[in-house]
């Protein structure tokens, strides 16, 4: 329980959080497990680590169960994921977060460091269009050590499986009907209850006049991650796990 002087009980926002992601992706936590696998592999158990688009800090958490002697940075721009974040996070010196627009040219300026072991991401660099993103892994790239890692984690897609691509979709739809008959919340059924809160209301309100509903982005296919990526000043890329409908590329630098 991480109940504050708010009152608010922070891990049951997490937990909140997980189910409606998981209604998305079944395959989460599987992804950050092998995620995490691949930073210990390539950079070890005590990296610092910049958790891209942290959102409530879903990966910094999965990080510092894992490894106790990591350290992360959490970037995010919606007040109140932030909010949970930090909330959750209070009094522990292993984590910062930084509200940034990624789009902003200067974001990296407000960092804490101008270099790390492992910058991570999972389900939102989606919300790009692939200019920006291209611009963004630009600056990953520069930020990344020699030896370090990048890994995103994220909806891509291959359009030339077309066909295949339209029966997973149905699949997994289907399956995501029948969760929600039983009563999982969507995202917008998620904000709806953030927005009654009395701590997240004001936070909710300023996220929407940030994003709308969502922001428009692109699903490129995992080769365009790859190939962007080695433009950007990686040495190598592949993806390393994959789901029918996911995608987990990791580049080291
Ligand atoms: C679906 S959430 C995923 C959060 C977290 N990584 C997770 O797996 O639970 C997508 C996140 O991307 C963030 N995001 C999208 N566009 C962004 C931008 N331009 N700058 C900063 N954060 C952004 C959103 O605010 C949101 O927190």
């Amino acid at each position: 329980m991480t109940e504050t002087a708010t009152g608010t009980d922070w891990q049951s926002w997490q937990e909140s959080w997980d189910r409606q992601q998981e209604w998305y992706m079944p395959d989460r936590e599987e992804r950050f497990r092998v995620m995490l696998d691949m930073v210990e592999a390539v950079v070890g158990p005590e990296p610092r680590v910049l958790d891209l688009a942290c959102g409530t800090g879903s990966i910094t958490d999965r990080l510092l169960k894992r490894f106790p002697n990591a350290t992360s940075t959490g970037v995010d721009l919606d007040p109140a994921l932030l909010a949970i974040a930090r909330g959750t996070f209070e009094g522990d010196d292993r984590v910062t977060f930084v509200t940034a627009d990624l789009k902003d040219p200067d974001w990296t300026a407000r960092l804490p460091h101008t270099s790390y072991d492992a910058v991570l991401t999972a389900t939102a660099l989606h919300w790009l269009h692939s200019e920006p993103l291209a611009t963004l892994y630009g600056q990953i790239g520069g930020l990344v050590r020699d030896g370090g890692v990048f890994m995103n984690a994220d909806h891509m897609i291959d359009t030339g499986t077309p066909r295949i691509n339209a029966a997973e979709r149905a699949h997994r739809h289907a399956a995501m009907d029948r969760a929600k008959a039983a009563g999982a919340l969507d995202w917008a059924d998620w904000w709806a209850v953030a927005a009654k809160d009395p701590v997240l209301a004001a936070p909710t309100a300023e996220r929407f006049a940030i994003y709308g509903e969502h922001a428009d982005g692109d699903m490129p296919s995992p080769d365009w991650h790859a190939r962007t990526l080695l433009a950007a000043g990686f040495g190598e890329a592949r993806a390393v796990w994959a789901s029918p409908s996911d995608t987990l590329v990791l580049a080291v630098k």
